[in-house]
């Protein structure tokens, strides 16, 4: 039996990987929800601004879902797709009613990290598998999300 899929990588390597991008996935499906949450939710004197930041943030998010369940189904995977999967899976917890900016901002600095770390861990699986698309992939989110720490953080300073 070939040990090698489709596009040449081991098979056990790529189930490895699509693994661990089905747990990624399903941080990115609850931050996304709760990225809506607080785009409806927000109150306040900022709320015009956060309010917009939010939603290209989810907007961002869910371009990013699509891209890693796809790159699951290349690697030979079956993506996550249900909500019961996708809260047993996740480490990010859902937020419910969080009105307060700095509050909804630091909710999402905390989500980033837990995404940024997740995805350096998948980089030292994709260099082993030798799989290029997955590393170039998940280094392009790290580099965007670390600056989107800088500037989340930034707006929580005085
Ligand atoms: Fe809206």
């Amino acid at each position: 039996m070939a040990t090698k899929n489709q596009i040449g990588l081991d098979k056990a390597k790529s189930k490895t990987l699509s693994n661990s991008l089905n747990n990624l996935l399903a941080d990115y499906m609850m931050f996304y929800q709760n990225t809506r949450g607080l785009h409806w939710n927000i109150k306040g004197e900022k709320f015009f601004e956060l309010h917009l930041k939010f939603e290209e943030l989810y907007t961002n998010l869910l371009l990013k879902v699509d891209e890693v369940a796809e790159r699951i189904l290349t690697l030979g995977g079956t993506p996550l797709h249900t909500f019961d999967d996708y809260q047993s899976t996740a480490k990010i917890r859902s937020i419910k009613d969080v009105s307060d900016g700095k509050k909804g901002v630091q909710t999402i600095l905390d989500a980033l990290e837990t995404l940024i770390v997740k995805q350096r861990e998948l980089l030292n699986l994709s260099a082993d598998a030798g799989d290029e698309g997955t590393n170039a992939l998940m280094s392009d989110y790290i580099r965007e999300q670390e600056k989107l720490v800088w500037m989340y953080s930034s707006f929580l300073k005085k």
